[in-house]
């Protein structure tokens, strides 16, 4: 078997990528290790940047993002019982972000793949890249290895897309001495809940709490997801619905705890926080996208966004160098991303310490956030930072 790009992974890096290459009539096969029910199983991401939305529209599966996601026009941060609305479009002069779950849009990208007929190998098992370097003699040629069904396979390529998530086969595949990873884990986790229930509020609410941070998000007018920080150990089997909505009504500021209206979770789960990045992002002709390079704390919502301008990034230079020949983007693929990525990092790292009430740290810090946070909030200078970043800063061109 041939192809031109072997992406590894069906997430979101993975399927967008293939379907904006397809679009450029550049082939593709995608491999990934479970199946497409389980992927769409993951409750994760439910902010997008314009950014994003631009790439899914120009990839061709943008119409029922823009028939069903809602466009939110401010977010809002309470700290201490008191809420203050970021005003994302008048402060960024016009933008706005898009709420609309990774499970609808990895949906979208999976029916536009099949419509279009372009293999995807699902529970495809042991998959493994091999001939990374950039040497052109026929034998070094880039391939991958997986198995299926009980069967080995061999799939020749030029290129190698890992999406494979943190924990993924791709990174793992660089030897040690050509990667380097900063990582920093912090002594907490979210524990999300996904309810049939009306939204608490309209718009995004984060809230910062003497008992820990928590946010009201949504997917929908009937449809809510929410959030409470947990300790490092806890384990979701301990946390009832009743205990749950509890804690939560407990951290929301008194007039949202009074709206809430509760109801069976349909799903709940805890996210670990953390933030990585490894550096450089490629290896050879294997290129790493989203979490196969880097993770962020759910915080600053930047996740799939900065997935996307990696996705931008590499899309950009693989439409040049099969259009126009033009080789040498290839090595600046890294180079490019990690500007904005490390910028993400920085913005999650910042919203996570700002919003959350960590173990560990003196009161004298504590102090710190506090002030910090209550003046971003009453200046309008501080609020506009924040803004530009949430609503997502431009990709960089490729040239
Ligand atoms: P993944 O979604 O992890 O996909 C990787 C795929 O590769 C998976 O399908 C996996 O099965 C497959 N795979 C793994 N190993 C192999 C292998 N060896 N062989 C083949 N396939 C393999 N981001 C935002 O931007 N906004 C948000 O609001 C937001 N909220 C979040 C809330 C939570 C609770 C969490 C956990 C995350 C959130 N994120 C958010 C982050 C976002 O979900 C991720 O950044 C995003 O899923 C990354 O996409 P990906 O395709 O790079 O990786
Ligand atoms: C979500 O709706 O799942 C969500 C929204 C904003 C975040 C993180 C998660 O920052």
């Amino acid at each position: 078997m041939r192809t031109q790009v072997a992406i590894i992974g069906a997430g979101p890096s993975g399927l967008l990528l293939g379907q904006l290459l397809h679009k450029q009539g550049i082939d593709n096969v995608i491999l990934e290790r479970v199946s497409p029910d389980y992927v769409l199983g993951r409750i994760r991401a439910g902010v997008l940047e314009q950014g994003f939305a631009d790439l899914m529209r120009e990839a061709g599966v943008g119409e029922r993002m823009d028939r069903e996601g809602e466009v939110h026009d401010g977010v809002e941060i309470a700290v201490n019982g008191c809420r203050v609305r970021i005003d994302l479009k008048a402060l960024t002069g016009g933008d706005s972000v898009i709420v609309y779950g990774q499970t609808e849009l990895t949906r979208d990208l999976m029916d536009a793949r099949e419509k279009t007929n372009q293999a995807t190998h699902y529970e495809a098992r042991n998959v493994q890249p091999h001939n990374m370097l950039p040497d052109n003699t026929k034998e070094a040629q880039p391939y991958v290895t997986y198995e299926k069904d009980g069967r080995q396979y061999r799939l020749e390529c030029d290129y190698i897309a890992g999406c494979d998530g943190f924990h993924g086969i791709s990174r793992k595949s660089i030897p040690k001495d050509c990667i380097t990873e900063y990582e920093q884990l912090y002594p907490g986790g979210w524990l999300g809940v996904l309810s049939d229930t009306p939204p608490v509020n309209h718009e995004l609410v984060y809230v910062r709490h003497e008992r820990g941070f928590a946010l009201c998000s949504l997917r929908s007018q009937t449809r809510s997801r929410y959030y409470i920080q947990v300790g490092r150990n806890d384990k979701v089997e301990a946390w009832s619905d009743e205990r749950f909505w509890s804690e939560l009504k407990r951290r929301l500021p008194a007039d949202l705890a009074a709206q809430l209206v509760t109801g069976p979770s349909i799903e709940k789960s805890i996210a670990p926080m953390r933030s990585f990045v490894a550096e450089p992002m490629q290896y050879g002709r294997l290129f790493l996208l989203g979490d196969a390079a880097h993770i962020v704390p759910p915080t600053g919502a930047k996740g799939l966004n900065t997935a996307a301008s990696d996705v931008y990034t590499l899309y950009s230079i693989l439409t040049k160098v099969y259009g126009e020949g033009k080789i040498e983007l290839l090595k600046k693929y890294s180079e490019i991303c990690l500007r904005r990525i490390w910028n993400g990092e920085r913005f999650s790292w910042w919203m996570s310490n700002m919003l959350h009430k960590f173990e560990g740290t003196s009161e004298f810090d504590e102090k710190m956030h506090t002030s910090e946070i209550e003046y971003y909030l009453t200046s309008e200078a501080g609020r506009r930072i924040i803004a530009e970043q949430y609503v997502g800063l431009p990709y960089d061109n490729v040239e």
